[in-house]
Order: structure tokens, then C-alpha cells, then sequence
């Protein structure tokens, strides 16, 4: 496996193979980020995962400075995982100047995790713009824990023509429910033991649709009260179309349902598909 710090140095590594698999990551890598390029491996003979913390979609208040940097364990863990190509680029490779040319994903990026993190997709769709550019992959997998995420990407890769198979694999669970993140090592131990609940508040909106219940505002109310009473602070747990994340109707078959809320100072975010 290579370990490669720099663009140039990346393309020429890249130059004689034919059919590149890409996951973007910001390291730390777990189980979740390793099944994604598993995932990648099946579709191209050279995987590539980049490691980059992206200091353009936190906000000034999050967690960027104390964001966990684990290159050297993160490299361990592609090597034994099979992937060619680790891209770690530092701040001035992947900046070299101050990036005034932005994507703009559009509406999406204000509804949801866009409110509480205003500019976020905004950093995400600008960072891995550039890292297409800059590994040119012909497939690239993201995981559907970040369902907003991927719907940007699509947006990006749909809109931009850009010439690359998406991938959204599905999300990664530790057997308790809970869905692997690299913010889950922030957790404390009782704070790792109710976190699963977060999921479970989901699958009981779940089972309380397929039961009937079609008045969704009354079960997101609900849930947030029940998530407020056993001390979270929910964002938003909500039930909306998978087309474009706008709130469902009782008319829509195909929705997905989604929760952000604050475990102590952890911010955790799940969903879950659901087709009628
Ligand atoms: O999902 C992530 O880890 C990040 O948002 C990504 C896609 C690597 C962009 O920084």
C-alpha cells in the first residue's frame, strides 16, 4: 500500500491504472469507513481512501481542532483492509490558497443538518469536488449513515456531469443498533449506552407507520419528546420523502427517516429507509 502526501506524487501513482475506487474519508477510521472499501474493491482493482480532516465544513463553534488525527493506525487499518492508496494531502496541498471558488449544492444544504450546521454541505461538496479532481476515480462510495451527504454528492455528481459511479453503502452498526461514527469515541461509558436509543426512537417511528399512522408531526413531536425526556437534545427527528428530503406527505411511498440530536457536547445523527 502507498502512503502518499501530495497531487503530483498522487497522479503519477495513478497514471497506469485503469479503473480507480474511491471513499473520501476524515480518518479515523472504524469498521463502517473499511466496509466502504470493501465496498470500492468489488468495483475497481486500485482503491484509493483519502484522509482529510476538512477544516471548510465545520463551524466555528464544532469539533474541528479536536477531531481525532489517527494517520498512522488509519494506515494500518486500509493495509490489512487491501486498499492501494492511502491520500493523506495536508492543509497547504489540499488549500494552497484561500478557497474562494465554492459549490453551492443549492436548497438542500439549508434543510436538516444544514440548519444546525450552516455551510456545512457547502464545505463538503467544495472538498470532495476537489478530491475528484484530484483522484479521478471511476467509482466512489459513501455510507448512507450521512444520507443528507449523499444526496449532495449525487446533486454534485448528477448536475456536474461528473463521470463517476456512486456507491451508498449501507450503514455500518455496532450489534447494539447503534450506527459506527468516528464521534462515538467522544462518548462517555453511560453516554455509549443510551446512544443506541437514538435508532431505536427510529424504528418505533418505523413500526408506528406501518401500523397506520400517517399524521407525521404528531410522531416526530412525540419522539423528540421522548428523546428530551431521557436527556438528549434533539436537531430534529423527522420523516421525509427519499427524493429530496422535503417532509412527507401521507401520499408518499418512498420516505426516510431521520434523526440528529446532542448526547452531552456529542452530536449523533442516524436514519432509516422505509418504502410503503
Ligand atoms: O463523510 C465524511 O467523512 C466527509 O464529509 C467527507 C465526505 C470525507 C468530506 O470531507
Amino acid at each position: 500500500m502507498d502512503v502518499i502526501h501530495t497531487v503530483a506524487e498522487l497522479r503519477r501513482r495513478l497514471a497506469a491504472e485503469r479503473r480507480v475506487g474511491f471513499v473520501p474519508t476524515m480518518g479515523n477510521l472504524h469498521t463502517g469507513h473499511l466496509d466502504l472499501t470493501r465496498i470500492a474493491a468489488r468495483h475497481a482493482a486500485c482503491t484509493v481512501v483519502s484522509i482529510f480532516v476538512n477544516r471548510l465544513q465545520f463551524g466555528p463553534s464544532e469539533d474541528f481542532d479536536r477531531y481525532p488525527r489517527t494517520l498512522g493506525d488509519d494506515c494500518v487499518q486500509c493495509e490489512a483492509a487491501g486498499v492501494s492508496i492511502v491520500f493523506a494531502p495536508d492543509e497547504s496541498e489540499m488549500y494552497p490558497a484561500p478557497q474562494s471558488c465554492t459549490v453551492d449544492p443549492g436548497p438542500i444544504q439549508h434543510i436538516l443538518d444544514g440548519v444546525a450546521r450552516p455551510g456545512h454541505f457547502r464545505g463538503v461538496a467544495t472538498v470532495v469536488l476537489k478530491l475528484f479532481g484530484m483522484v479521478q476515480p471511476q467509482v466512489a462510495v459513501f455510507g448512507r449513515k450521512d444520507y443528507q451527504q449523499c444526496k449532495v454528492i449525487e446533486g454534485l455528481v448528477t448536475q456536474f456531469s461528473l463521470p463517476i459511479e456512486l456507491v451508498f453503502a449501507p450503514t455500518s452498526r455496532a450489534d447494539d443498533g447503534l450506527a459506527l461514527s468516528s464521534r462515538n469515541g467522544y462518548l462517555s461509558v453511560t453516554e455509549r449506552a443510551e446512544a443506541p436509543w437514538l435508532n431505536a426512537e427510529l424504528r418505533r417511528m418505523v413500526d408506528a407507520i406501518r401500523a397506520g399512522q400517517r399524521e407525521y408531526s404528531q410522531l416526530e413531536a412525540a419522539s423528540v419528546a421522548a428523546l428530551v425526556a431521557r436527556g438528549w437534545q434533539p436537531d430534529y427527528i423527522t420523516v421525509r420523502r427519499q427524493s429530496d428530503l422535503e417532509p412527507a406527505t401521507a401520499a408518499d411511498r418512498s420516505l426516510v427517516l431521520l434523526a440528529a440530536a446532542r448526547l452531552g457536547s456529542t452530536r449523533l445523527i442516524d436514519n432509516v429507509e422505509l418504502s410503503l
